[in-house]
């Protein structure tokens, strides 16, 4: 190998950016993601719309779905939405709180680097004190009775707030805990399991969310193919079809020249004997209804209605899915193989002011969640709005332990850390110091958002703590600081230790970073005019935000 002469490796067109110039960069990303989303946090906060390249609009308050829709070019930038990500999945809500402390984490690490305290020391302290933070919150939280209906209402209204639900809270939040009471079985060990495969959300745009309603068994939003079959069957033998019933089409491109009238009689009487075929076999099977996820020949149709089966083709594949569950059917591919076995029972009823059918079946295994809303937008607000729910009180029921919300925890935590800290040694005590005060950030959010003053709020509450009301937190409907638990504003412990800790680890990803060797440009808007180099990249950065902020 020669020596003396520094080898290069990388392609001319590629970009690197190190050390404090990486930091700069990739903190500046990070926060701009956060702060994007911050406005939205809590009951009062402000929803975003997104326009994506298609037009099409979508108007939220939740953290993950904005940043999912929000066309975002950046790797660092990415990897906190990662962190929506990862929350939406392990809790399902908290995801704008996991960004907004990742985002904090990021900016008080950036005053430390300032300072000349090494990023392992950092990143040390906030592992030391993410950890501290899950044993405290597991020392805070309150164990619950999990049937307590009132207190898992309170849980699903307390998630819900700020997503278009406002108005019918109450009643969505009953339909909600009824759901998951519905899908919630005892293992042999006595603890609640959830499965949410045997919970179905329809929605339905037209009439108001308090019309929402919650149906033993499924829905299958269609109408019956031919104005001559019955519309409803009791007592139904369903098949649930996915396969077309039309004429077979072969593989191969054929032409079929035709010389004389009777060929081509002969021609259309074999289609026509296919499609009595496939009929018979269905009725020889017994089938009242058939519920098709492909489509059905005009013929077949006609066919099926003298049989008298209901039929209804290009059903939704997630409705036959779960229709398998509540009438105990399986979805058949292959008419010719199937067997009776295959069939499932049950109701099937007609909604004809709402067009579509109610399944039931004998014992019902699936519940639907049938939602409405007078717009589309405002009824996939609801929507989110209602999973969140849905995964908050599933979380509950199984876990048991909840917190009071409205930033008491999160006030209590920092207490807790900045007490802790005085046990650890060296720089990375000034990093746990940091890491509390970052918590504090969803206390001043929720005031900052309410129109309160920010600083008064967390003065007033860490005053509050300091006496020893652990549940003080922002009641940011009246402003006052009070025990949120009493006033019903409640979160499950392991969304919030989720939160904490993915947002740690977020930071620390980022922090652990020195030197990003990228293989084309690094800035993400092309467009703007920045100063090119390392010292550009923050300002691409600053043009993401500039065009999120014109966004808000
Ligand atoms: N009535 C209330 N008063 C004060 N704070 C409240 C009230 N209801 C809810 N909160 C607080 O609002 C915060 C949750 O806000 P929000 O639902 O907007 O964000 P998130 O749950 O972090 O993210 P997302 O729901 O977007 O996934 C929690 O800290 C919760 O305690
Ligand atoms: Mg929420």
């Amino acid at each position: 190998m020669q020596q003396g002469q520094p080898m290069i490796v990388m392609s001319e067109d590629s970009q690197r950016v190190k050390d404090k110039d990486a930091q700069d960069y990739n903190i500046s990303a990070a926060r701009a993601v956060a702060e994007a989303v911050q406005s939205t946090l809590g009951p009062k906060g402000m929803d975003k719309m997104l326009v994506d390249s298609m037009g099409s609009v979508t108007i939220t308050n939740d953290g993950v779905t904005i940043l999912k829709e929000m066309d975002i070019d950046n790797p660092t930038a990415e990897m906190i939405i990662e962190v929506a990500e990862t929350q939406e999945d392990e809790a399902g809500d908290g995801t704008t709180t996991a960004v907004a402390i990742a985002g904090e984490l990021l900016k008080n690490a950036e005053d430390l680097l300032e300072q000349d305290i090494h990023p392992t020391a950092i990143i040390k302290g906030f592992h030391l004190a993410s950890e501290q933070a899950r044993e405290e919150i597991d020392d805070i939280a309150t164990d619950i009775d999990t049937s307590d209906e009132e207190l898992l209402r309170k849980t699903a209204e307390t998630s819900m707030t700020g997503k278009g639900t406002e108005v019918n809270k109450e009643h969505l939040a009953q339909l909600i805990v009824e759901a998951i009471r519905q899908v919630t079985v005892e293992d042999e060990n006595g603890d609640n399991v959830v499965d949410l495969e045997f919970l179905n959300i329809e929605t339905q745009t037209g009439r108001s969310a308090g019309e929402s309603d919650l149906l033993e068994g499924g829905i299958v939003d269609k109408d019956p193919v031919h104005d001559n079959m019955p519309r409803s069957a009791d007592d139904a033998d369903i098949l649930l079809l996915d396969e077309a019933i039309e004429v077979e089409e072969t593989d191969v491109d054929t032409e079929v020249s035709v010389t004389d009238p009777d060929q081509l009689q002969k021609f259309l009487d074999r289609e026509e004997k296919q499609l009595r075929e496939k009929v018979d076999t269905i009725a020889d099977l017994g089938a009242d209804v058939v519920f098709c996820q492909k489509g059905i020949d005009d013929l077949a149709q006609h066919y099926l209605a003298k049989e008298g089966i209901l039929a209804v083709r290009r059903a939704k594949k997630s409705d036959l899915e779960f229709l398998q569950e509540v009438v105990g059917a399986s979805i058949v591919s292959d008419l010719e193989s199937a067997t009776e076995e295959d069939l499932g029972f049950g109701d099937v009823t007609r909604d004809e002011e709402d067009e579509l059918f109610y399944v039931e079946g004998e014992d019902a295994h699936g519940v639907t969640l049938l939602l409405r809303g007078s717009t589309d937008h405002v009824v996939d607000e609801l929507e989110r709005g209602v999973n969140d729910a849905l995964d908050v009180v599933a979380q509950t029921v199984s876990d048991g332990r909840v917190l009071a919300g409205g930033g008491a925890i999160e006030v209590e935590l920092a207490g807790r850390l900045r007490d802790y800290a005085d046990s650890v040694s060296g720089r990375e005590q000034l990093a746990v110091e940091a890491f509390a005060d970052s918590l504090e950030l969803v206390p001043r959010v929720l005031a900052g958002n309410a129109g309160l003053d920010s600083i008064d709020t967390l003065v007033d509450l860490r005053a509050a703590h300091d006496d020893g009301d652990i549940t003080a937190g922002l009641n940011v409907f009246s402003g006052d600081v009070e025990d949120t638990f009493e006033a019903g504003v409640v979160e499950p412990a392991h969304a919030k230790e989720q939160a904490v800790t993915s947002a740690a680890e977020a930071a620390n990803l980022v922090l652990k970073i020195d030197d990003i060797i990228s293989a084309g440009d690094l800035s993400t808007d092309k467009g703007d005019d920045e100063e090119g180099g390392p010292g550009g990249a923050p300002g691409g950065m600053g043009g993401m935000g500039g065009g999120m902020g014109g966004m808000m």
